[in-house]
């Protein structure tokens, strides 16, 4: 069964100057245990995709969303705000861009763990949350676990602080991780070895991955699959393998081709907008979408 599937989703904001359509009539589904990415420029609408299956948008009163979005075979809209909100930090969890500000800066680590554990087991006693923190803090390679759990987000490095959003992320074995531009806040290195300690806890765990990104490099080392998406259209999708080494779309090929190469050719020049981005998506062989609108 595949654990996130969207089929035909179309957003609007309704504003004073009107209606803006943001999305218009994505599908993508992410199997179980996979990785999948989705890539394009700002404002293409990849954050407002991951904030609609987190439920975070449905209950706006100026969005008009239509479409299914089905999480572990259910559908989203069928649920109630409350049975949504239960689903985030449970099934559902999210890491973003900057660990920093998304942990809260007035408590230490440990009562913040204790908070996401509570969300998953209201029981759980301090002395539980507490060892299985250490536990999930020692699994992200944090040295000194007990002494991380005393600190405050502000007396631990940047990367120390995204492995501890990995870590709570993880926490409650979620079957879905939201990685929206996770660790675009840090230096590269710190991001590479932050983005394959992800890999390697999401392995284990095996939950499904909807990574977010406009850095190609680090899509090709984390994804299984790509969805390219362009002002709220999927232009290409498929195996990252196979959508790096034969870009078909406009789009697509224009992305890949804008990213400044270390080997000093300058900044390339690329069309800032062209009809031939609005071609048709393209489905690599074999990874189309699974049939049937329920
Ligand atoms: N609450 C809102 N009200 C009105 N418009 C919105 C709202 N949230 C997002 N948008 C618009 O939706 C579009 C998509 O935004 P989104 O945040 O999904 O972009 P993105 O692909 O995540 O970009 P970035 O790479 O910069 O994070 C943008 O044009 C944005 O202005
Ligand atoms: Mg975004």
């Amino acid at each position: 069964m595949n654990t996130l599937r969207i089929r035909d989703l179309r957003l609007g904001f309704k504003g004073w100057s009107g209606a803006v359509e943001v999305l218009h009539g994505i599908s993508l589904h992410i199997a179980k245990g996979e990785r999948v990415a989705l890539v394009g420029e700002s404002g293409s609408g990849k954050s407002v995709t991951a904030r609609i299956v987190l439920g975070l948008l449905q209950s706006l009163r100026s969005t008009r969303l239509s479409g299914l979005v089905e999480f572990d075979g259910r559908d989203l809209s069928k649920l109630s705000e409350r049975e949504r909100h239960a689903l985030r930090g449970t099934k559902m969890s999210m890491i973003f861009q900057d660990p920093t500000s998304s942990l809260n800066p007035v408590y230490p680590i440990l009562t913040q763990f204790h908070e996401v554990l509570r969300r998953a087991n209201p029981a759980i006693a301090v002395a539980e949350a507490r060892a299985r923190a250490e536990k999930a803090l020692a699994d992200v390679s944090i040295t000194d676990p007990a002494r991380a759990l005393e600190s405050y987000p502000f007396q631990l490095s940047g990367g120390m602080n995204q492995r501890v959003m990995i870590a709570m992320a993880l926490a409650n074995e979620p079957s879905l991780l939201i990685a929206d531009e996770p660790g675009t806040a840090l230096d590269v290195t710190v991001q590479a070895q932050t983005l394959r300690l992800m890999r390697e806890q999401v392995e284990r765990h095996g939950t499904s991955v909807l990574f977010i990104s406009h850095n190609l490099g680090v899509v090709r080392e984390f994804a299984d699959r790509v969805y390219v998406i362009y002002k709220g259209r999927i232009a290409e999708q498929g195996p990252t393998a196979a959508l790096f080494g034969n870009p078909r779309h406009p789009y697509t090929r224009a992305l890949l081709d804008a990213v400044p190469r270390i080997t000093g050719e300058g900044i390339p020049e690329i069309e800032d907008a062209s009809e031939a981005y609005f071609a048709p998506t393209v489905v690599h062989e074999g990874y189309g979408e699974p049939e049937g609108v329920a």
